[in-house]
């Protein structure tokens, strides 16, 4: 998925370039803050990156290339860390699935379906009393609703999760390096978990169309006449062709033939210079078994971090492939017996994850050349 073709200087130029997100400067100051306060308490932080990231065509952003990924992996390895001791550093696509909301928030799981109404018998019989009025959570789901409430509670309580939001390939990379420039003082105990699905390509600034691209003319009336001169000047400048349409669909159709530039590779970046001292793990996602294991060991060879996490579009809930320098090592969940509900993989994942990050620490505590 990633493109060869960028330089290493290209990624600086990137910054160099593009605008960095609102509000960065005070995002830096909270960030610090929550990370000195685990450092100071021991605790280990993690980096989970989540979700996809949009590619603008327009700066007054009307279209943009986006990719399938709700944040499933990131949200629910998220909740795991924290089970394990972890704060989080939640970096997600905005409005993606966020930790504990995320059982409720799923539009097969919408929240509504979980309440009835005190007082009035539902279809299934619960919630049944006098008054009225009341809206309560329905029997059969409040152990688990009760078991994710208290575990969401605690994050806050302890200030365990730092949510962190993107939208953009470009906010999403100034966010990444904020992060991991803030997370330099934990050393050793800080990881990088990155499961977003990160663009390859983007329009880069000098050839991005101001204004919405025009999917036909504009009336050629004198007074619009500027305007259209404008819509074609905004879609040359930002490497789209507006071709007249000769699929026989009409004269005024046309075809948008979009120029995209690759996205510099980052991870090297993260980790010769962000990142020193932490345990990096990225995400290799593919669609053809073939080429899997063969991706995942050439990011490990590229960026020469600690572990890539291969997973296949199709079968990604349920196995996953540990590649690191010494061995591939397969992740699956088990079959889920009769009436049984299957286990989350991230179960199995981030219990693995911590104790290579346990063994990580320890071989560097102990003098140990890193494996
Ligand atoms: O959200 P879900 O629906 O649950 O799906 C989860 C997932 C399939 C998205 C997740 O498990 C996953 O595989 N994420 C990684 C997707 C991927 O293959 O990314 P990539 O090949 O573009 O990048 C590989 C790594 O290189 C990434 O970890 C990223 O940190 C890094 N990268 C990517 C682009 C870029 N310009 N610079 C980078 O350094």
């Amino acid at each position: 998925m990633m493109p060869a073709s960028a330089a290493p200087s290209d990624e600086l130029e990137y910054f160099d370039t593009h605008s960095a997100p609102a509000h960065l400067a005070a995002i830096s100051t909270q960030l610090q803050e929550f990370v000195n306060l685990h450092h100071a308490h021991g605790r280990r932080v993690v980096l989970v990156s989540s979700g996809g990231t949009t590619v603008p065509l327009e700066n007054q952003t009307v279209r943009f290339i986006d990719n399938f990924s709700a944040g499933t992996r990131g949200a629910t390895s998220a909740e795991y860390f924290l089970e394990a001791g972890y704060a989080v550093v939640f970096l997600h696509r905005q409005f993606s699935l966020l930790p504990y909301s995320r059982h409720y928030s799923h539009s097969t799981n919408c929240f509504l379906d979980y309440l009835s109404e005190w007082g009035r018998i539902g279809e299934d019989g619960d919630g049944a009393s006098s008054d009225g009025g009341d809206v309560v959570v329905r029997e059969r789901y409040r152990a688990q609703m009760l078991d994710v409430l208290r575990k969401y509670r605690r994050a806050k309580e302890q200030k365990t999760l730092f949510l962190l939001p993107y939208t953009t390939v470009t906010s999403y990379l100034f966010l990444l390096r904020e992060v991991a420039l803030r997370m330099q003082v934990l050393r050793n105990d800080a990881l990088f978990y990155l499961a977003a699905a990160v663009s390859d390509f983007f329009v880069p600034p000098d050839r991005m169309a101001e204004h919405k691209i025009q999917s036909g003319d504009l009336p050629g009336a004198p007074d619009t006449a500027g305007a259209r001169a404008d819509t074609t000047a905004a879609a040359a400048v930002a490497g789209m062709e507006a071709h007249d349409d000769d699929s026989g669909l009409g004269a005024r159709g046309k075809k948008l033939v979009i120029d995209l530039d690759p996205v510099p590779k980052f991870l090297k970046r993260l980790v010769e210079g962000w990142a020193p001292h932490a345990m990096i793990i990225s995400f290799k996602l593919e669609t053809d078994p073939n080429i899997l294991l063969y991706k995942c060991h050439q990011a490990l060879n590229r960026y020469s971090h600690h572990l890539v996490i291969g997973n296949l579009l199709s079968t990604r809930k349920f196995e996953v492939v540990f590649v690191d320098k010494k061995a591939d090592q397969w992740i699956r969940v088990p079959e889920a017996r009769e009436g049984q509900e299957q286990v989350e993989i991230e179960s199995l994942i981030v219990p693995e994850v911590v104790r290579r990050h346990d063994r990580a620490i320890g071989a560097k505590e102990a003098g140990e050349p890193a494996s």
